[in-house]
């Protein structure tokens, strides 16, 4: 069980953010990777549409051997992981939009965070938020057609820059030092958005955190993989596999069209 491979699934080449980590963090573990970019982005779908695909997705990757599936996708962590952690056998991680560092550090007492309408109106970002952020302004903004052009893999195009420009200043204007990405898809605008924002404005993801958190319930499920070579990756789309393998860094990976 423990050399099976770590299943990751996504509304698409977002969660490439998060797998980059796991890898970084975790080389000698294998995975399997679903975009499910034929039907991003799910930050506009219902909870009910969300939830057939993440139970579509996990199925596939039961299927396949994961040992542990990550959910590295924001929109669907917050509407269907309970449901998920519920119905299968297997441990299911999650990603929330980093919120805690972000209140617990910030000076000016104003954080902005990006994040798709489904992950910003879910019970359990207003809850996150309420707990971790009280006395803190949260100045919160959808970032509606930022998914759509990432998928097209146009992260640096003059139509993104011009979104993202829209979205911040309002934040800038109201003098925060952090700015939450709460959205897997979002990492890959990084060097488009340190181009935009003052430099005493820190962008905080959750990569990190996840890959962290992936260690540790390896570790403690005794799942992990001792074998000291590197894993090998397999990453699925059901969509243009040249935009994937353009998100995909290294070798020592197959990258395959399924139909799911
Ligand atoms: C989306 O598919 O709309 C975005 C995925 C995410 O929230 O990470």
């Amino acid at each position: 069980m423990s050399q099976s491979p770590i299943g990751i699934f996504d509304s698409g080449v977002g969660g490439i953010s998060i797998w980059k980590e796991i890898n970084q963090l975790l080389p000698n573990e294998s995975t399997i990777y679903l975009a499910d970019s034929k039907n991003a982005p799910y930050g506009t779908k219902s909870t009910d549409e969300i939830l057939a695909l993440c139970i579509e997705n996990t199925e596939l990757l039961l299927a396949k051997g994961s040992k542990l599936i990550v959910v590295a996708c924001n929109t669907a962590t917050t509407n269907a992981i309970q449901v998920l952690r519920e119905n299968y056998p297997v441990k299911f991680i999650g990603i929330e939009p980093a919120i805690k560092p972000a209140a617990l550090n910030t000076k000016t007492k104003k954080v902005g965070i990006l994040a798709t309408e489904g992950t910003l109106s879910s019970q359990l970002f207003q809850n996150t938020s309420k707990l971790y952020a009280s006395g803190i302004t949260v100045i919160e903004q959808i970032g509606e057609g930022l998914v759509t052009l990432i998928e097209a893999g146009r992260t640096n195009s003059k139509e993104t820059r011009k979104l993202l420009a829209e979205y911040v200043e309002p934040m800038i204007k109201a003098n925060i030092d952090a700015l939450v990405l709460g959205c897997t898809h979002y990492p890959f605008l990084i060097p488009t958005l340190k181009t935009l924002l003052p430099s005493t404005v820190q962008i905080i993801d959750s990569g990190f955190a996840v890959a962290k958190q992936t260690k540790s319930i390896l570790e403690t499920e005794g799942l992990g993989d001792f074998d000291s070579s590197a894993g090998s990756h397999q990453f699925f789309t059901n969509a243009d596999v040249e935009v994937l393998s353009s998100f995909v860094p290294q070798a020592n990976t197959e990258i395959s069209f399924l139909d799911f």
